[in-house]
């Protein structure tokens, strides 16, 4: 990381990224001037903003800011919506993940308010993000799904010993931060007998370095019923890309929603803030989605950056973001909480509340 100014890549997304990634840089904008940590923000285009000013939903430019910066907060893209087969669509999200390295997907999911159907949830999905199904992500040329026939569609799925290694070896060493240190790797091998094999196998290797960490393992089908009936048992969950996709969304719905789940895409050199929610064309340009899941993927964001540079600004900026964030949320008004957890708050009023108390701490 140069010294000097954090700098920062800002890609507003398509749908409601504009409105949650523009509430949380407003954010960490008070956050920095209050810790004084410098912060340069350079704002690139991806999705169809970029396709309306570049003619493509990721142009060159926009890779190359991003790597000359020292981290980026990402919006969702929609994806779902682009016209197939178009090569000036490609889908960017997939393809900055393969491109940057950013092989591990960490989505914490915990109770931070009453609206979820539990109040103690605690964990962690790991998810490997760079292979498995995901057909943008598993060739080195081409794309991993086509018709060998018009009546036919082959998918791919590509399980590599060292993505599994590193995505394993990545869960074990966050679970040791953790306080029930228990790993539960997350599986298909009854039917997936090589892929998962190969996976359960490297996630068993990498656990004898870690003895202080108990390795669970289960099928995804009955995980994903337990995490429904008992999300407070887990701790750690480590898992394959579409599986971990899958799961994050599932879990979330324990403690309140997307709107609450926050998300890091990272790598050795990178390092993405990026909720998990997507796009969510239904409530695009109403001001009314909740910015939370993109604000505290921003603050894991400055974790990282924190892990790698050393410097406690970028800490207190993260813990002074995530401290009113929190109180904003646990308010006894649920009116002053956006719409998705019963309130009436616009996504701007809920953000400059978090400034309020921000800036009286
Ligand atoms: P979605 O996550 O966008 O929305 C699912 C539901 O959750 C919707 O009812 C939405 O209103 C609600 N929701 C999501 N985020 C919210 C927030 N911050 N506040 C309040 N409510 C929120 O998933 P959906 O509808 O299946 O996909 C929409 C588009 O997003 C598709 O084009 C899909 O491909 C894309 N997508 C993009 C992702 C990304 O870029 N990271 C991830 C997932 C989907
Ligand atoms: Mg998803």
């Amino acid at each position: 990381m140069k010294p000097g100014p954090l700098r920062l890549a800002v890609l507003r997304g398509d749908g409601i990224g504009p409105e949650v990634v523009g509430a949380a840089v407003q954010i960490l904008s008070a956050a920095a001037k209050r810790t004084d940590l410098e912060i340069d923000l350079t704002f690139l285009p991806i999705g169809f903003e970029a396709y309306e000013k570049n003619g493509r939903t990721l142009p060159v430019e926009t890779i190359k800011g991003m790597k000359d910066s020292d981290g980026w907060i990402f919006g969702p893209l929609s994806a779902g919506s682009y016209p197939k087969d178009d090569p000036d669509y490609p889908m960017a999200s997939g393809k900055i993940r393969k491109m940057f390295d950013l092989y591990a997907n960490i989505r914490p999911v915990k109770s931070l308010v009453n609206f979820g159907r539990y109040n103690n949830v605690d964990l962690l999905i790991v998810r490997e993000n760079t292979e498995d199904f995901y057909p943008d992500r598993n060739l080195f040329k081409g794309y991993g799904e086509f018709w060998p026939d018009a009546e036919t569609v082959v998918s791919l799925r590509v399980v590599t010993r060292k993505a599994c290694r590193r995505i394993a070896e990545t869960a074990f060493k966050l679970a040791m931060a953790r306080k029930k240190r228990i790993v539960t790797a997350v599986h298909k091998s009854n039917v997936l007998i090589e892929g998962d094999g190969l996976f359960l196998d490297e996630v068993r290797k990498i656990s004898t370095n870690y003895r202080d960490v108990k390795l669970r393992e289960g099928l995804v089908d009955s995980i994903g019923m337990q995490l429904v009936m008992e999300p407070e048992k887990f701790d750690v969950l480590v898992t394959t890309n579409m599986f971990g996709d899958i799961l994050s969304d599932v879990a979330a719905g324990t403690v309140g929603g997307l709107g609450l789940a926050p998300s890091l895409n990272s790598g050795e050199d990178f390092a993405m803030a990026q909720a998990v929610h997507g796009s969510a064309p239904d409530i695009a340009g109403k001001n009314i989605a909740n910015p939370t899941a993109e604000i505290l993927s921003t603050v894991m964001l400055l974790r990282w950056i924190y892990s790698r540079s050393g410097d406690p600004k970028a800490l207190q900026a993260s813990a002074s973001i995530e401290d009113s964030c929190i109180e904003v949320l646990q308010t006894e008004d649920i009116s002053r909480l956006t719409p998705d957890l019963g309130g009436k708050a616009t996504t701007q009023e809920f953000s400059e509340r978090i400034i309020q108390i921000l800036e009286s701490q």
